[in-house]
């Protein structure tokens, strides 16, 4: 049995030696492709895989079809919009994701790049403080209630708008529950957004939704750059010059935000939200095991085709 660890971006090397460890304990055999830059060095690297763990890279049709021997692909990560799901169920090959494991990383990013804003980006001039503002936070999952926990850590009242969890959970953590999606908006001094990219939420952050917020609003965006509507943000920032945008997924639109808009948006370089040490073991780990349990017992927790 080969287990692939396949990563454009690498993971830290204390998480590849665990990976490899358990792997290695159960007689599979480990291999690593790292950095890749070409397509076809994936398309190689998976030709007699049983199996892959993956970050953000995408597993396409093209990719699953090179792969002759591969049973399941596990997203070391929450977020698997990067993989064709028909492709996989139409060829049996189960897809997992590892949720939760690295939720902890993404809200510090986003808490940090709220501070950073906060602060003029360190430049020196008089900023304003997180405590006492609100903020909400667009879905309620596993990086939304971390998001939360370290929001009340500074101070701030915290909203969450989450159709898929009863409100009596979310205000069971002490965080405010709203109805509806226009109230988040209009009522948060920061929207935190942690949906999902699929054919419901791709675009759904537009104009009509963003302008509801209150003056000197911020979006922070620690998802994926497609749920954002570009033109319909670029459009509300030029009318309006208090609202700012920070992402952890620079816009395709990256230059002409930054040329317009300058200190009123911030982008990390590449998704940072998910690179630590910590997140990367845990997910790592989390996927290796998954992947043993799977090929051992059977087990599909997890599955998410
Ligand atoms: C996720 O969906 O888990 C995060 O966006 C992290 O993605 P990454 O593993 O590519 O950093």
């Amino acid at each position: 049995m080969k287990i692939l660890v396949a990563t454009v971006k690498p993971f830290a090397p204390a998480a590849i030696e665990k990976i490899k460890s358990i792997v290695e304990d159960r007689g599979y055999e480990f291999t690593l492709l790292e950095k890749y830059t070409d397509n076809n060095q994936l398309l190689e690297a998976i030709t007699d895989a049983d199996a892959v763990i993956i970050r953000s890279d995408k597993i396409t049709n093209e990719v699953m079809n090179a792969a002759k021997n591969l049973k399941i692909v596990v997203r070391a990560g929450a977020g698997y919009d990067n993989v064709d799901l028909d492709s996989a169920r139409a060829k049996d090959i189960v897809v997992m994701n590892t949720p939760g494991q690295n939720s902890n990383a993404v809200a510090e990013l986003a808490l940090g790049m709220m501070v950073y804003m906060a602060r003029n980006k360190f430049n020196g001039k008089p900023g304003i403080e997180l405590k006492d503002k609100k903020i909400g936070i667009h879905a309620y999952g596993n990086v939304g209630k971390n998001v939360s926990r370290i929001a009340k850590g500074f101070d701030m009242d915290v909203y969450a708008y989450d159709p898929f969890v009863a409100n009596e959970d979310i205000e069971a953590d002490g965080v405010t529950a709203i109805d509806t999606v226009e109230e988040l908006y209009s009522t948060c001094d920061y929207v935190s957004l942690h949906i999902p990219a699929n054919k419901h939420t791709i675009k759904s952050i537009n104009y009509d939704l963003l302008k509801n917020m209150p003056n000197g609003g911020t979006l922070v965006n620690t998802a994926r750059k497609e749920v954002v509507d570009e033109d319909g943000l670029f459009r509300l920032m030029e009318e309006r010059g208090d609202i700012k945008y920070i992402s952890d997924i620079a816009p395709d639109m990256r230059e002409q935000f930054e040329d317009r808009f300058g200190d009123r948006v911030f982008f990390t370089p590449k998704k940072m939200g998910a690179q630590t040490a910590e997140a990367n073991i845990n997910a790592g780990v989390a996927a290796a095991k998954q992947i043993v349990r799977f090929f051992e017992e059977g087990d599909v927790t997890f599955k998410v085709n």
